[in-house]
């Protein structure tokens, strides 16, 4: 399973990227929005910063020709290591499947259902992103659906591979894990998230002070 970073801020990538084993990352027009610079300018930045790891970026437009140029534009200033994100509606299939024929990879975006996410294999995009949390708020389960999307790729043997996305709670991603989804998006804070525990603080700190008691602080030669 890959873990890719869902974040547009370049000093948090710089930072989290020295401490998780981050292999991509993935952005989005609203944390885009939020780093209130020129686009491109942020999305270079990343691309120089990641080198060869997958960099998703969005496509805005809303009809297939449109989102079409788009791709090529993003590909163009990105390089072909960049996934451009397509949502899942009927023009976004038809560009993600006029995209896979020009080479240009995909990934189906904003997936709710295990249905958008088959076309959207069929159709020749690279992964599919099912975005578990809002799912969850649109009243289902989210977590199945990812697991459900997973299983019907494996079983239908596409290329396609999962990109689960949009969590907000760790019991969102651990069955993910367990289910071995081929990859998973956090953002910053669910990746701290993930990995903090005050049971793990408590024991470092009683192990440090227990040891002092030797009349060292480590076991440094
Ligand atoms: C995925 O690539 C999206 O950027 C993201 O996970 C959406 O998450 P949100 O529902 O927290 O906005």
């Amino acid at each position: 399973m890959q873990l890719i970073l869902d974040c547009a801020d370049i000093n948090i990538i710089r930072e989290l990227y020295k401490n998780f084993p981050i292999t991509g990352v993935t952005t989005n027009p609203t944390l885009l929005s939020r780093v209130k610079r020129e686009p491109y300018e942020v999305l270079k930045e990343i691309r120089e910063f990641i080198d060869d790891d997958e960099l998703h970026a969005e496509a805005l437009c809303t009809r297939a020709e449109d989102i079409v140029s788009e791709a090529v534009s993003i590909v163009k200033v990105l390089g072909s290591d960049t996934f451009v994100k397509v949502p899942v509606n009927q023009e976004g299939l038809k560009a993600i499947r006029e995209l896979s024929r020009l080479k240009i990879r995909t990934t189906a975006t904003a997936v709710f259902t295990t249905g958008q996410a088959f076309m959207a294999a069929l159709c020749g995009a690279s992964y599919v992103a099912p975005y578990v949390n809002r799912i969850e708020k649109a009243g289902q389960d989210g977590v199945k659906t990812a697991l459900s999307i997973q299983e019907m790729l494996r079983a239908n043997k596409f290329g396609t591979k999962v990109l689960a996305a949009s969590f907000k709670r760790v019991d969102q991603v651990e069955p993910l894990m367990r289910g071995a989804v081929d990859a998973i998006t956090l953002s910053p804070e669910m990746m701290v998230k993930l990995i903090e525990n005050e049971g793990t603080d408590r024991a470092i700190e009683s192990f440090i002070s227990d040891f002092k008691t030797l009349g060292r602080d480590n076991m440094k030669l």
